[in-house]
């Protein structure tokens, strides 16, 4: 693989300055930024990703330096350039969750940019938590607005050298490189620009439990309410691997597995199993196994999280025709994992660039 084109803060900082593109280290996935205040700089980002115009950002902004200093003006100072109008509601979670992974969507001020917001009237900010992008961000002093640093629909990068991999017709993108991003999966995403309580919009590592825990505020999710995953709309194919992917239920493994065998009797599947349950190797199963190879996981949510995509991006590598993953538990902690499968198998396979994505 070809090596990063890594940057320091210094680096970084220059290139957003004159109007180029900087992948940043998040703790949730890395991103692909430009300032915020810069048309030019900005539509750099939507021609790189190849994602439609139409398609709103994440501003990222610094967090205030001294913890004890007085928070809420500075949190205010911080955020005027970009929100007309902050609920009580939302000041609140701020001072819990911020810096980290969770981003609000406000009323936008006047002056922030149509492209970033996708001409919408709201606009999406979040304070990320990775030092790095906070020195960066601090010392740069303005918003800059990043989308996770994938091509359109693929699955975004956890790592400096997964940002480079997404571009390899372009080694003079300059990458901040973090390290490997601590929560592997996209920030929880709370629309706070209505009336009434915060809806979510994206589930992440931060759960409407923890919000409710942390600071009395309740959260509206469909998610959790309805019975069947979300299935329609224009934005189920995000994350998707190129191998097609399929989530099973353990007593419904066989059937999905015989029908891919059947069509193509030489394909190597994948199959994830949860490490500490034993996969029954009946009959049907035991015929296959020259077809299987079966790789264990994690039950706990957070790890399974870090290691999604790095590990669908290692099985996507053309080695297997299929990848198997079984359905996570019904529960709470586990949306934010569920949401993102589903969305990967929605739109997985070769054919997957006919599908509407992230
Ligand atoms: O963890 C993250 O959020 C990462 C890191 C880089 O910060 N960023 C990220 O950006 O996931 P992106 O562009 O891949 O996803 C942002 C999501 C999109 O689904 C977009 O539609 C939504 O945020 N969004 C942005 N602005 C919005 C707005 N004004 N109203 C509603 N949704 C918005
Ligand atoms: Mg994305």
């Amino acid at each position: 693989m070809v090596e990063p084109n890594l940057s320091s803060v210094n680096g970084a900082l220059h290139a957003i300055r004159a109007g180029k593109l900087v992948a940043i280290p998040t703790e949730t996935v890395y991103g692909l930024g430009a300032d915020a205040s810069n048309s030019e700089a900005v539509q750099q980002i939507y021609e790189l990703k190849g994602r439609p115009a139409d398609h709103p950002l994440i501003v990222h902004v610094q967090s205030p330096l001294d913890e004890n200093k007085t928070r809420e003006e500075e949190w205010l100072a911080i955020l005027s350039p970009w929100t007309r109008h902050i609920p009580e509601s939302a000041l609140i979670l701020i001072k819990h969750f911020w810096p980290g992974p969770l981003t609000l969507v406000f009323e936008k001020s006047k002056s922030v940019l149509d492209c970033v917001t996708g001409g919408q009237a709201t606009v999406a900010i979040r304070s990320p938590a990775h030092p790095l992008t906070q020195e960066l961000l601090r010392r740069f002093g303005g918003g800059i607005a990043a989308p996770s640093a994938n091509r359109y629909g693929r699955i975004s990068p956890t790592s400096a050298g997964d940002v480079q991999s997404e571009f390899p017709n372009h080694p003079d993108l300059l990458i901040l490189d973090g390290g490997p991003c601590e929560h592997g999966i996209e920030s929880t995403i709370l629309d706070v620009s209505g009336e009434g309580s915060p809806k979510l919009l994206r589930p992440g590592s931060i759960s409407p439990t923890m919000i409710k825990k942390a600071t009395g505020i309740d959260v509206v999710s469909n998610s959790r309410t309805a019975k069947q995953p979300r299935v329609s709309g224009t934005h189920l194919a995000h994350y998707a691997p190129h191998t097609a992917l399929y989530l099973y239920s353990q007593s419904e493994i066989e059937l999905p597995l015989a029908q891919l065998i059947s069509q193509l009797p030489k394909a190597q599947l994948a199959v994830l199993v949860w490490e500490q349950e034993h996969i029954h190797h009946s009959e049907v199963l035991k015929a296959y196994r020259n077809n299987l190879t079966f790789i264990p996981i994690t039950m706990d949510p957070i790890s399974f999280a870090r290691q999604l995509y790095r590990l669908l991006r290692d099985l996507d590598q053309g080695q297997y025709q299929g990848i198997f993953i079984p359905n996570p538990p019904n529960t709470e902690a586990w949306d934010a994992v569920r949401d993102r499968l589903q969305r990967a198998s929605f739109g997985s396979g070769p054919s997957s660039n006919n599908h509407v994505s992230n």
